[in-house]
């Protein structure tokens, strides 16, 4: 096992009611802002129950509401958040909504105090690691998916040029999250598909690497994957059934929330190529995740055939005659499942204008020196490429 160390210092709260519990969680000693997404808290509840909450504690003037957080939050619009913080004198931030709106809480938290052009938080993937210079926030979850809500990390769009990219550092981790499994009875089925299906990916960025002595985390992440599949396609059809959820919820924290990585290799190239099929054409980060995923699998096969036969036979309980036959009977077991997940794994299915896509991906990568990804450093341009290319 790999040496670590394991740092996590969210305040999880979790469960039936508990958003009740703000009015003790969120510091009444300071203005706050609430900020949060499109308007679906106004629809299904939560912003009564986090306005009722606070009500105790807060006056009508003391909070300042920000909406219009996108999905694949925006750069530009998260510094005008940043502006209102700076001129209001605002101490703490409340982010309600999914992984786009604590996301982005994650990036207003860390400009407000930054010196210089905060678009350089991203480009020069800048680390936030002193509390001093970030802003301090809680969220209340109402989409499982990222593990934003457990995590130091986010993901925000600069529109203007179509760049998805990332921020974090251990002053980026939320003072606290309250976690409600009753909240995910208003998604609409596209995104409890999209939730199962990126909490799966994350396992299998941290877990289906290469065989290595981490016996315990292997186990966990093939309780996480294994869980998945077997609520998932349940949970999309019975979101109000509270077993479901609130298994699906807690899965999708785990999933990543730093625990399952800690002592072992990791790949995230799915990611960092899903990533850029949602800045060129707005795929739900979850499908690209389900159009990239398998591919890599294939075209990475030799690196990763070991493992991909140790999750065929431990997730789906697959058998064969051969190592090799387990792992590819693992990934058509993958795909089989994202296709129960309602997800559409070939690009073309999910955008009509694909043709120049590796293209773009492939110079984007090289231009960022991008040039090793994957856990043994071996996805080069030429793999992003065939990669790519195999899921048009
Ligand atoms: O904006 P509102 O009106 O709230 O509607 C949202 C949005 O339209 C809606 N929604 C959320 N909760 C709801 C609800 N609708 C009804 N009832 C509810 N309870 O769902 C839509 C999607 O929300 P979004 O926050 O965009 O989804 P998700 O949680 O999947 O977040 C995706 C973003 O997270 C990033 C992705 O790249 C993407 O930008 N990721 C963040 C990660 C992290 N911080 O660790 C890791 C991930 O890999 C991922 O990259
Ligand atoms: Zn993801």
């Amino acid at each position: 096992m790999n040496n670590f160390e394991l740092y996590n210092p969210v305040n999880y709260v979790f469960g039936k009611g508990q958003i009740e519990k703000l009015k003790d969680l969120v510091p009444a000693n300071t203005k706050i802002m609430i900020a949060y997404g499109g308007g679906s808290i106004f629809n299904n509840g939560v912003y009564d129950q986090v306005k009722a909450a606070l009500s105790t504690q807060f006056e009508e003037n003391n909070i300042v509401e920000f909406g219009g957080i996108e999905p694949n939050p925006r750069y530009e619009t998260l510094m005008k958040a940043v502006e209102i913080i700076r001129t209001e004198k605002i101490g703490f931030v409340l982010a309600v909504g999914g992984g786009s709106v604590i996301d982005g809480v994650k990036f207003i938290s860390a400009a407000v105090n930054y010196k210089g052009d905060a678009a350089e938080i991203l480009r020069k993937r800048i680390l936030f690691t002193d509390l001093s210079q970030v802003i301090p926030f809680g969220t209340v979850l109402t989409l499982p998916a990222t593990g934003s809500e457990m995590n130091s990390g986010a993901v925000v769009t600069i529109n203007a040029t179509h760049e998805k990219l990332t921020l974090g550092g251990s002053a980026l981790f939320p003072k606290f999250s309250v976690v409600d499994p009753t909240v995910i009875a208003s998604l609409p089925k596209r995104q409890l598909q999209n939730g199962v299906v990126d909490a799966f990916t994350h396992t299998m960025e941290q877990y289906l690497t290469f065989k290595h002595d981490a016996i315990l985390q292997d186990r966990i992440a093939e309780g996480i994957l294994q869980t998945l599949v077997e609520i998932g396609p349940e949970v999309v059809e019975n979101p109000t059934d509270y077993k479901l959820a609130s298994n699906f919820v807690w899965s999708a924290t785990m999933a990543l929330n730093g625990l399952i990585q800690k002592g072992v290799p990791s790949d995230w190239a799915t990611h960092m190529i899903g990533h850029e099929l949602t800045a060129l054409y707005e795929i739900d980060h979850a499908r690209t995740l389900a159009i990239i995923g398998p591919n890599l699998y294939r075209v990475m096969f030799e690196t990763k055939k070991e493992k991909l036969a140790q999750f065929g036979e431990r997730v789906f309980h697959l058998t064969g005659d051969s190592e090799e036959e387990i792992a590819h009977k693992a990934i058509e077991k993958t795909v089989e499942f994202f296709h129960t997940m309602g997800m559409k794994t070939k690009l073309s299915e999910n955008t009509e204008e694909y043709a120049k896509t590796a293209d773009f991906i492939v110079n984007r990568f090289e231009e960022r020196g991008w040039k090793a990804l994957g856990e043994k450093q071996n996805i080069t341009p030429e793999k992003v490429r065939e990669i790519v290319e195999m899921s048009y």
